[in-house]
């Protein structure tokens, strides 16, 4: 696959950049230690700010590989709200998978799409990316929303495919390929050009 790596990438409300360790502390305190924001995910919780320094300094390390792709959600005052990436789960096929979390506070504000979408645009964009996929528990009603509004297609239930503490979820899959990204984006590339 071609690879370009995480750049700065910038919405009508966002900035989406690499994260850095001087972001920790409003990291911990807007994110990563909200057990709303984990209640579906694989890892707790942060206790402590050391916590949340270990998780960006695995993220600046990986930012050594262009196949790397996770961005922190900055508000445009810089303030970190939460983040977004793709995980390429497999090189041969040219395929991705999306993944975003946001704090309570920022809930329901269209931000996470904002952002997924954003993201989706630079993939396509910028790599040979075929197809970005993404799952979540049938139960997350709000990560499904998400999926659907930036035009991924429902694509089945993936029954006990993962497992936090002693819970199996049945999951809620969704995928986007290129085709179909092409056409929505070029038709809003349109309306804007209309106006
Ligand atoms: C999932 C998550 C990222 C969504 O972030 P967000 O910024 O609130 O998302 P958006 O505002 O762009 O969209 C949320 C949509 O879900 C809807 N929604 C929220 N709770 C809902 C519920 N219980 N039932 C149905 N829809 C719901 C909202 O109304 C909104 O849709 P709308 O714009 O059509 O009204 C956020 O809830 C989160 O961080 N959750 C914890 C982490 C997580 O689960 N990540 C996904 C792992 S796969």
């Amino acid at each position: 696959m071609k690879h370009t790596g995480t750049k700065t990438i910038e919405t009508t409300r966002l900035v989406l950049r690499r994260l850095e360790l001087t972001d920790a502390e409003m990291m911990f305190r807007n994110w990563t230690s909200d057990d709303k924001v984990t209640r579906f995910l694989r890892w707790d919780a942060h206790k402590t700010i050391d916590d949340t320094n270990r998780m960006i300094q695995q993220w600046i390390n990986n930012y050594q590989y262009d196949s790397t792709y996770y961005w922190g959600m900055y508000l445009k005052n810089d303030e970190m709200i939460g983040s977004v990436g793709i995980t390429i789960i497999s090189e041969c096929d040219f395929k991705g998978e999306l993944g975003y979390k946001i704090g309570s506070h920022w809930w329901n504000q269209g931000y996470s799409s904002e952002a997924a979408r954003a993201v989706i645009d630079y993939m396509f964009r910028n790599t040979d990316i075929e197809r970005i996929g993404s799952f979540c528990s049938v139960e997350n009603f709000a990560s499904r929303r998400v999926m659907e509004k930036i035009d991924m297609r429902y694509e089945g239930l993936l029954r006990h495919y993962y497992k936090t503490g002693d819970i199996f979820h049945d999951c809620a899959s969704y995928g986007i390929i290129r085709d179909e990204w092409a056409q929505t984006y070029f038709k809003q590339q349109e309306r804007f050009s209309e106006k």
